[in-house]
């Protein structure tokens, strides 16, 4: 499965020839010049909340590519309002039958709110299960007892993505547990260098990790790799 990384939370994967987008952040991310906004090709925008550093650009990339916003009721009907034709609501525990593959909605510790300042519902993060790959993105969150439950109620993860910046999330000490509860030991990396706040030293992060028998993915921006 292709997976590419655009900065900050933003990564797309590819399954079954669709493309799916996660939390675009891209134009006012300094660290994301590199991206070439204007070619992003999506078919999905999935949201795991909506902070300004995960919502950004997804009203214009949704308007460009007819493309679906799936999020929490909150944040997906902020977008249909504001016009985008397709969005999809979900709420926690709920699932969906994608034509990708299943989506499923899952607890977050962390706050909701729209860049206009609207009620954006509660954050929460995705599981997504595919006849390829399946793999669990927390979205920002605390390390949460609730990731337990997900390898009881999901198939066997192949790998997780997890915020390791701190600060407004869980740091790289939190992620390696929050990788353990859900049973992955390969994590992609996300939310961290991008602000003062959330700058790390990559290389402890990546200590910290393989300490437990764990193997800590930093991608570059706007690198693409099989996972
Ligand atoms: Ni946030
Ligand atoms: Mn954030």
């Amino acid at each position: 499965m292709k997976f590419t990384f655009y900065g900050h939370a933003c990564f797309m994967v590819e399954l079954k020839g669709k493309k799916i987008l996660f939390d675009p952040f891209i134009r006012d991310n300094d660290l994301a010049t590199g991206v070439n906004f204007e070619q992003i090709i999506v078919d999905y925008i999935f949201l795991s909340h909506g902070h300004e550093d995960h919502v950004a650009d997804a009203f214009d990339i949704a308007m460009r590519n007819d493309a679906t916003i799936v999020s929490n009721y909150e944040v997906a009907t902020w977008f249909q309002k504001k016009g985008v034709k397709n969005t999809h609501p979900m709420n926690h525990g709920g699932s969906w039958n994608f034509d990708f593959g299943t989506a499923k909605f899952v607890n977050a510790v962390h706050s909701s709110m729209l860049p206009d300042g609207s009620y954006g519902g509660n954050a929460g993060g995705f599981v997504i299960e595919s006849d390829t790959k399946n793999f669990y993105y927390s979205g920002d969150t605390a390390l949460t007892m609730d990731m337990k439950l997900i390898p009881l109620t999901s198939k066997k993860l192949d790998f997780s993505i997890l915020p390791i910046g701190d600060n407004f999330t869980m740091g790289a000490h939190e992620a390696v547990l929050a990788a353990e509860f859900v049973g992955t030991t390969k994590v992609v990396g996300v939310h961290f260098d991008t602000f003062g706040y959330i700058k790390i030293n990559q290389s402890i992060a990546k200590e910290v990790f393989a300490s437990k028998g764990k193997e800590l993915i930093l991608l570059n921006i706007g690198e693409t790799i099989e996972l």
